[in-house]
């Protein structure tokens, strides 16, 4: 099926990937660009971006790009601003900005909780803040927000900060959904468990060696019941679900995509008594 977000004006933020290869964002703009939306692309990085942008080119989709700083509200009034003047409407704003990791309440100084509070959770209250006038002007707008199991269980790794901002992060999609419902607006998130992505080995590589990546990677796999982890692929189905008019009575929720592992209570399986 295709045109599932034809003409749909949609703004990206996070569109390019902390590593070479296919990150999260990027993988959900090409998505994107596929089913016929018109997109705009944010990074604070502007090579990422520009490689995401040269990755579109072939779908046609019209594309614009921004560097920008998603961890202010000026920056998302700036963003706003872009994809009015490219396209005369905000559709869909689809957040993917964040980082896990951090350790526990022992490990973080209070500057790595605020900045990590800031980014998994204050860029997506600017992003709200900045794009629902011109949603309410419309009568209609969609905000998906990639947020984490973390953000519901404690996911295997300490992360306290992450945790405690994917947790506020899916509040406050809650908040905007509710409170907006009435006047054409829907909010949600997806929440993944592990995803296959180039950050992630990235940093499994600077922290233990390349040559462990592997084996860490089969670990994070052997954690969901279905014994491997999501590829971005999947998660840019789970957002485009969302993002589109087939969810159109989808709101205040969440779609885990984690293969069970948050349904799954840690105890190994045992004999049935
Ligand atoms: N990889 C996983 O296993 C996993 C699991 C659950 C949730 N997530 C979430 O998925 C999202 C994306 O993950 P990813 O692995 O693709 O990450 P990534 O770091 O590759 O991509 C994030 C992009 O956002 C950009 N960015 C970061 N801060 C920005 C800012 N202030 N302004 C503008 N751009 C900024 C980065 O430059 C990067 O291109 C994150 O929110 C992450 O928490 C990932």
């Amino acid at each position: 099926m295709s045109g599932r977000l034809q003409d749909k004006a949609a703004i990206i933020l996070g569109a390019g990937s902390s590593a070479p290869g296919m990150g999260i964002g990027r993988t959900n703009a090409l998505r994107f660009a596929q089913e016929g939306a018109r997109l705009l692309l944010v990074d604070r990085d502007a090579k990422a971006l520009e490689e995401t942008r040269v990755l579109l080119q072939s779908s046609g989709a019209p594309c614009a790009t921004l560097v920008a700083d998603a961890s202010t509200l000026a920056g998302h009034e700036q963003i706003v601003a872009a994809c009015l003047s490219a396209y005369g409407r905000v559709d869909i704003v689809q957040n993917n900005i964040g980082r896990g990791g951090g350790g526990g309440l022992l490990d973080i100084s209070p500057e790595q909780w605020h900045d990590t509070i800031s980014l998994n959770l204050n860029a997506a209250f600017f992003a709200c803040k900045a794009a629902l006038p011109a949603m309410l002007e419309q009568g209609s707008g969609v905000f998906v927000h990639i947020g984490s199991i973390a953000g519901i269980r404690f996911s295997g790794t300490a992360a306290l900060a992450y945790q405690t901002a994917k947790a506020g992060l899916i509040a406050l999609s809650r908040g905007v959904a509710v409170e907006f419902a009435a006047r054409g607006i829907r909010s949600n998130c997806v929440l993944p468990g592990h995803v296959d992505t180039p950050e992630i080995t990235h940093r499994l590589a600077q922290r233990y060696g390349a040559d462990r990546v592997d084996e860490l990677m089969a670990l994070r796999s052997r954690a969901s019941p279905q014994g491997f982890s999501a590829s971005t692929l999947d998660v840019a189905n789970a957002v485009l679900f969302l993002a589109g008019d087939e969810s159109r009575h989808v709101n205040g929720t969440e779609l885990i995509l984690d293969g069970g592992k948050s349904a799954f209570c840690g105890q190994p399986y045992m004999p049935a008594p």
